[in-house]
C-alpha cells in the first residue's frame, strides 16, 4: 500500500474546511503541515520576517459538534492556551512565546521550537544503546541529567501557579542549546542534550492546589511508564529534582502517593 503523504495546503482534501486567511498571507514560507493531532493541526510558517519561523496551531471546526458549542470550546481552548503561555513566559518558565492569535478563526501562532519532543529523543537513545549492545539498567549520566531537567521544568511551571493538564513526553521538547555533552563542549551525537521547553497548553489551567499538581505528576508518571523501560527508577529522578524546585513541592509529592493509591484502587475495581 502506498504510504500517505502530507498534502500541501493547495491540495488539501476537499472535506477539510477552508483554512483561515492567515494561511494565505504573503509569507516567504507557506505553512506546511507538521502534525495532525486529535484536536489541532500544527503548521510551520513564518511570522513578520521570512527568517522567523513560527508554529501555527489551528483548531478546525468539528462537524460532529453543535456549531455554537464547538465555537465556544475552540475559543476557550485557544484563549486559555495563550493566557497560560503568556503567564509562563512572564515568569520565566520555558515555553514558546505567543506571537498572534484569532480565537474566532481558531488559530494560535507561537514561537517555533527547534529540536524534537522528549519521547522521540528517549526512543532514539534507547535504540542507540541497543545497537551499541549496552545493557539496560546501566547508569547513564546524560539520561539522569535529562530527567533532572524535566523535573525542574515541571517544578517551575507549578511554582508560578500553572498546571499543564496533559503532561507527557510528547508535550515537552528538547531544544538544542546549553546542557551539552559531559565536557561542556558541543553535543554532537548526544540525543539527550538540550533545554526542556514545555508545549501544548490546550488543557492547562491556573491552580496552586496540591491535588492538581499531584495529578499533573501522576499523568506524567503513567505516560512515562507506558513508553519507557526503566521508567520507575527514572521517574524517581524526575521527582527528586521536582521536590527541590520550589517551596511546597514536598507536599505535592506526599499528595502524589494518595493519587497513586486512588489510581490503583480504581484499576482494581475495573
Ligand atoms: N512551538 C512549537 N515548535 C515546534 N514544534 C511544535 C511546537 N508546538 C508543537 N509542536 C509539534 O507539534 C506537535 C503537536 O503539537 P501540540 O502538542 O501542541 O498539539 P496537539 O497535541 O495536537 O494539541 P491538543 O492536545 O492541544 O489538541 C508536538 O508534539 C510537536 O511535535
Ligand atoms: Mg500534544
Amino acid at each position: 500500500m502506498e504510504t500517505e503523504t502530507i498534502p500541501a495546503i493547495e491540495t488539501a482534501p476537499i472535506e477539510r474546511p477552508p483554512l483561515p486567511p492567515v494561511f494565505q498571507y504573503p509569507s516567504a514560507v507557506p505553512p506546511s503541515l507538521i502534525t495532525q493531532g486529535a484536536e489541532a493541526l500544527l503548521y510551520r510558517s513564518t511570522y513578520l520576517l521570512p527568517t522567523l519561523p513560527c508554529a501555527l496551531k489551528y483548531r478546525p471546526p468539528k462537524p460532529y459538534r453543535h456549531p455554537t458549542l464547538d465555537l465556544r470550546l475552540t475559543k476557550h481552548r485557544i484563549l486559555s492556551e495563550a493566557r497560560v503561555l503568556a503567564k509562563c513566559r512572564r515568569e520565566g518558565v520555558p515555553v514558546p512565546a505567543v506571537y498572534a492569535l484569532d480565537e474566532t478563526a481558531g488559530w494560535l501562532m507561537i514561537e517555533w521550537i527547534e529540536g524534537e519532543v522528549v519521547r522521540i529523543r528517549l526512543n532514539e537513545w534507547l535504540q542507540q544503546r541497543k545497537d551499541e549492545g549496552i545493557a539496560e539498567g546501566v547508569d547513564d549520566d546524560r539520561l539522569v541529567r535529562l530527567m533532572e531537567r524535566v523535573g525542574r521544568a515541571v517544578g517551575r511551571m507549578h511554582a508560578v501557579g500553572v498546571v499543564h493538564g496533559d503532561l507527557t513526553t510528547s508535550n515537552m521538547m528538547l531544544r538544542p542549546g546549553r546542557h551539552a555533552g559531559p565536557d561542556g563542549d558541543s553535543a554532537v551525537g548526544d540525543v539527550l542534550a538540550g533545554d526542556i521547553v514545555l508545549i501544548d497548553f490546550g488543557l492547562a489551567s491556573q491552580s496552586t492546589q496540591d491535588e492538581d499538581r499531584a495529578v499533573d505528576l501522576y499523568v506524567l508518571e503513567r505516560a512515562f511508564g507506558s513508553t519507557h523501560p526503566r521508567a520507575e527508577s527514572l521517574f524517581k529522578v524526575v521527582l527528586g529534582a521536582y521536590g527541590k524546585s520550589f517551596k511546597g513541592a514536598d507536599v505535592v509529592l506526599k499528595r502524589l502517593e494518595d493519587v497513586r493509591m486512588r489510581g490503583r484502587k480504581r484499576s482494581m475495581l475495573g
